[in-house]
């Protein structure tokens, strides 16, 4: 156990110094565009880090990346991380807004062996002016991960340049087509998700990008594809076909002439000033509240009353009583309903018990030797023919 935990911490420690030699540090300015390639060939030193020189062999192993910041689950908001497929680099990409540092935890994991390795990039953002001139270009036949190598962004930097007519230029922001409400485009050939490319400048906008204000060019792109957008003349700059701007997409933003900030409201001593002695609103003019309670409370009362009494009078006012019903009800017939009743709780009891006594009606009806004679009252009859009053009723 003590050998176990020692190798542990060994590991730990081990780890630990990793740890701190993978550290990578950046410092940019806020508000320009910042683009980290995670190089798959590094990681894959970090895997296995001998085998190229003793085993001579060079693996070229799908990789997976999981970025967050550290100790919290994603990335900060500005930034971004792209990877097409495992067999390509991964992109971390995006525009700090606000100074301070970010420290990114970058794990790989390796898809054939199952090993991860840690980096960890920490990014400090500098404060810096804004650009007061900025353009937004779309490239329609572009994907993200194609733009973002800085040899392309070079290359797409140029053409601006020269559209822009001047040097001093700083991308400011290249975001994928998908993350503005783009479309996810048909798996053919020539169909791209398409780059929004923002770029800002302390110079103003040359005579080239003035052209897309004009109404005239506004009013072509209104029309639609059907009629062809002409490239102002002499303004088309682009050597690769795929960094060739959409012109109707192209925006331009002066932020010199954006309305400042209101100011921020001034903080007063906390106390209020003295506005005169509290006059207390007069009261307001009583209210006979009579009508609102008969009409609330005892109204509802007398009709509960008289449903009580009528309820009381059905129920208890109207009733015969036994005794009166006894009277009237005919002696056959009353007989005969106790001889029912007996019986049902004859059986009843027989139900009950395995070993009760037989049933009376199988008795003999005369016991000769207990001297015993009908079991009851042989004085009623069970058939009043004379007397029954609903015999005459009953068919002949
Ligand atoms: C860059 O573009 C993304 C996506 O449109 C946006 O969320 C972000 O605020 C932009 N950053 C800057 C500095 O303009």
């Amino acid at each position: 156990r003590v050998l176990f935990l020692k190798t542990v911490l060994t590991l730990f420690c081990v780890a630990s110094l990793f740890e701190a030699n993978a550290e990578i540090k950046y410092t940019i300015p806020v508000g320009k565009f910042f683009t980290y390639e995670l190089l798959r060939e590094t990681f894959q030193n970090d895997f296995e880090p001998l085998s190229k020189l003793y085993a001579e062999r060079f693996y070229d192993d799908p990789m997976v990346f999981k970025c967050n910041r550290q100790n919290f689950p994603d990335l900060p908001e500005w930034l971004r991380f792209t990877q097409r497929h495992p067999y390509d680099n991964g992109f971390l990409y995006g525009t700090p807004t606000s100074p301070g540092k970010t420290v990114i935890e970058i794990y790989a994991v390796n898809r054939r062996s199952y090993d991860a390795a840690r980096h960890i990039l920490v990014i400090k953002a500098t404060a810096e002016k804004t650009l007061p001139y900025q353009a937004e270009f779309f490239l329609k036949l572009r994907e993200i991960e194609k733009v973002l190598p800085s040899s392309v962004q070079g290359e797409i930097k140029q053409d601006v340049q020269k559209l822009w007519d001047t040097k001093a230029l700083e991308i400011i922001n290249i975001t994928n087509a998908l993350d503005r409400g783009g479309r996810v485009p048909l798996p053919l050939a020539g169909h791209f998700e398409g780059v929004y490319v923002k770029v800002g400048s302390e110079r103003y906008f040359s005579d080239c990008l003035m052209r897309v204000t004009t109404p005239e060019h506004q009013k072509q792109c209104k029309a639609g594809d059907k009629v062809k957008v002409k490239v102002p003349g002499g303004c088309n700059f682009c050597n690769i076909p795929s960094n060739c701007i959409t012109w109707c997409k192209t925006e331009l933003f002066d932020l010199t002439k954006r309305q400042p900030a209101p100011p921020a409201p001034a903080m007063g001593s906390g106390i209020l000033e003295d506005g005169g002695d509290f006059s207390a609103p007069e009261s307001p003019p009583s209210r006979d509240f009579f009508p609102d309670y008969i009409v609330t409370v005892i109204v509802p009362l007398i009709l509960a009353i008289v449903l009580c009494l009528l309820l009381a009078y059905i129920m208890f006012g109207r009733r015969e009583g036994v005794a009166k019903r006894n009277a009237r009800t005919n002696q056959i017939q009353l007989y005969h309903h106790h001889t029912i009743h007996g019986n049902a709780d004859e059986l009843r009891s027989m139900a009950a018990d395995r070993g009760a006594p037989p049933p009376r009606s199988t008795l003999p009806m005369f016991n000769f030797r207990s001297g015993g004679g009908a079991p009851d009252s042989p004085s009623i009859p069970l058939i009043l023919a004379q007397h029954d009053p609903y015999s005459d009723t009953l068919p002949r």
